[in-house]
């Protein structure tokens, strides 16, 4: 197993800049905090004991390594590449997000907080911070845009029952922009004893790099597992791109190799021709500086940021991660986008071919490994990132396909509770 870090050629430089992209734009108040951070996360990466602590916690906590998954009936279906699955949806709490808030919380620990904030979006965050909350013993806020906690329903009642509390977001669109905001401002006067679990590779300096190298085990596992198969290295690698954290874990191992082409799935929504309806920031999105850090953002004619649309809360985000903004610019990464009609059906066809559910995050990289592989030869090789399991989005996914069975079990759940609570009256 390679080390979890090590330096590429599209590196940050010491301030944080990926060319133009990346930075530290934070209030002042915040800045002994950001290099407070800093340093710990730089003493960190030197440091053998912690490396050792973190891999010992992937493999013995979180049930890392995840597997690499040859998925040979939709591979033949489609008639070209052969499609591997990497299953980080079998991590401990569902997802690749563990792995960042592992490293993130021995940190913490190293830092001397006692408490611990996150935004979160499809709640997997969120849920993965409250699960390293309780395991450490930290106190723990999480921020959730009110639209966010009405379509992740049962991320909001698991974070509650890991001792968390979920604070509601009710300014704004209500969505994950709005959970960033309302983080941030709890930190300003908490500074002293609360870490911020910024959730993904974005943020400000030093978030984007900590967190990817946090995640960067997903390609180191990939590079051993795809030579078990009789391949030297992937041909492609596909992962759906909300912040970045997913994909640029799977991405960083292979960055500086040409050889192995890499290929972001943005949230194309409903329609990326409308502002609006989309969340795809390289369909319209504009360079700015916004919560921190600058990068590629989705605004609207007066520089505001816009508001967005996915199927998939993960994904519904106007910014996107400084690093892939800057692998994107220089050529090294392509940026596609799916669309939530083309998500729902990639969703259908791997449970239905291999009995795999993916997150309908996931399910984004998933319809464009459904687009590649019949241009492509049977001896060429795609990996594509499952970034979670999509049990937490049977309520999207049951009203996407209009399922009369769930309706009904769903009146029958609220017939059962208005019964409970006119009891509770009396
Ligand atoms: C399962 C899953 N995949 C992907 C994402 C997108 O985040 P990132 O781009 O940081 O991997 C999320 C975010 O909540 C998620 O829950």
């Amino acid at each position: 197993m390679g080390k979890l870090f090590f330096s590429t050629n599209y590196d940050a430089d010491t301030g944080g800049h990926f060319g133009e992209f990346g930075g530290r734009y934070a209030p002042e108040l915040l800045m002994p905090a950001l290099k407070e951070l800093e340093q710990a996360y730089l003493s960190a990466k030197q440091d053998p004991n912690f490396e050792q602590e973190l891999m010992d916690l992937y493999a013995n906590y979180s049930g890392r390594p995840t597997p690499l998954y040859h998925a040979v009936n939709l591979s033949q279906q489609l008639g070209g590449a052969q499609i591997f699955i990497k299953n980080e949806g079998i991590n401990h709490s569902g997802a690749h997000k563990i792995n960042h808030c592992l490293g993130q919380a021995l940190l913490a620990k190293r830092m001397g907080k006692r408490r611990l904030i996150a935004e979160t979006g499809a709640g997997q965050h969120g849920l993965a911070t409250a699960t390293v909350a309780a395991k450490f013993g930290f106190a723990c806020t999480v921020f959730m845009g009110e639209v966010d906690i009405a379509r992740q329903r049962p991320n909001v009642f698991w974070m509650e029952q890991l001792g968390a509390e979920v604070r509601s977001v009710s300014f704004g669109s209500r969505t994950l922009k709005d959970a960033v905001n309302a983080a941030l401002k709890d930190w300003f006067s908490s500074v002293e004893d609360t870490h911020y679990v910024l959730g993904s590779c974005l943020g400000p300096h030093p978030f984007p790099s900590m967190n990817r190298d946090f995640q960067a085990i997903i390609g180191l596992e990939v590079q051993e597992q795809i030579q078990q198969y009789g391949f030297a290295k992937p041909d492609y690698l596909v992962a759906c791109v909300g912040g970045g954290s997913n994909a640029m874990g799977l991405f960083n191992t292979f960055l500086d190799d040409d050889a192995v082409q890499i290929i972001g799935v943005e949230a194309g929504g409903r329609d990326v021709g409308m502002l609006g309806e989309h969340a795809a920031r390289f369909q319209g999105g504009r360079p700015g500086v916004v919560e921190g850090y600058k990068s590629f953002f989705l605004q609207n004619g007066d520089g505001q940021i816009a508001a967005t649309h996915s199927v998939c809360a993960g994904l519904d985000y106007a910014g996107i991660g400084p690093q892939l903004a800057f692998l994107k610019q220089v050529g090294r990464v392509r940026m596609t986008y799916a669309l939530d009609t083309e998500a729902i059906a990639a969703f259908k066809l791997l449970a239905q071919t291999e009995g795999i559910l993916p997150a309908l995050e996931s399910a984004h990289a998933v319809a464009e490994a459904i687009k590649l592989a019949p241009t492509l030869g049977k001896d060429k090789t795609i990996v594509v990132n499952l970034s979670g399991r999509g049990d937490k989005d049977i309520f999207i996914v049951t009203e996407a396909l209009g399922d009369a069975k769930w309706l009904e079990f769903l009146r029958s759940k609220v017939g059962q509770a208005e019964q409970i609570s006119t009891k509770g009256r009396k």
